[in-house]
């Protein structure tokens, strides 16, 4: 079936079968792997996605279910010279990274969390990740970078 949607500000018609997630989708037919496959349940967070403004997990998206939509992946995610942006470079300087592979899905938490609520606290950046696992990090660190990023976007507003 024909499946449209747009994907990081780009028009998109791909054939598809309908019984394939969204996840498979952006990675198979789209080539857009930085969504991984953790648990493929719903259950690690590591597929995460916004579609339609909204934090996803997409292996629990059935594809055609995405046709019309938006769809944000961490492709779409950077600066506007193309490196990372304010929360990626965050996680960076604060420790928050190590084996990666959780990674792309806590950036998609940071910033559906940011979208919603600048002035988090830690607490609602506890609870917006609660979805998300990571082996590595203890979290604190990840914790640490997003609500730096808070503070540093909120600075620049004012
Ligand atoms: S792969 Fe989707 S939540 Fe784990
Ligand atoms: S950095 Fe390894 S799972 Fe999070």
């Amino acid at each position: 079936m024909h499946i449209q949607l747009t994907v990081n500000d780009e028009f998109v018609t791909v054939e598809a079968p309908p019984d394939i997630t969204l996840l498979d989708l952006l990675r198979d037919y789209l080539n857009l792997t930085g969504a991984k496959e953790g648990c493929a349940i719903g259950e690690c967070g590591a597929c995460a996605v916004i579609m339609d403004g909204r934090l996803v997990n997409s292996c629990l998206v059935l594809a055609p279910q995405a046709d019309g939509s938006q769809v944000v992946t961490i492709e779409g995610v950077r600066a506007d010279d193309g490196g990372p942006n304010d929360l990626q470079q965050n996680f960076i300087d604060y420790g928050g990274v190590q084996c990666g592979i959780c990674i792309p899905g806590m950036i998609m938490a940071g910033e559906a969390l940011l979208m919603q609520n600048a002035a988090p606290t830690r607490e609602q950046i506890r609870l917006a990740l609660a979805g998300n696992l990571c082996r590595c990090t203890g979290y604190q660190q990840i914790v640490d970078a997003i609500e730096a990023t808070a503070k540093q976007r909120r600075g620049k507003q004012q």
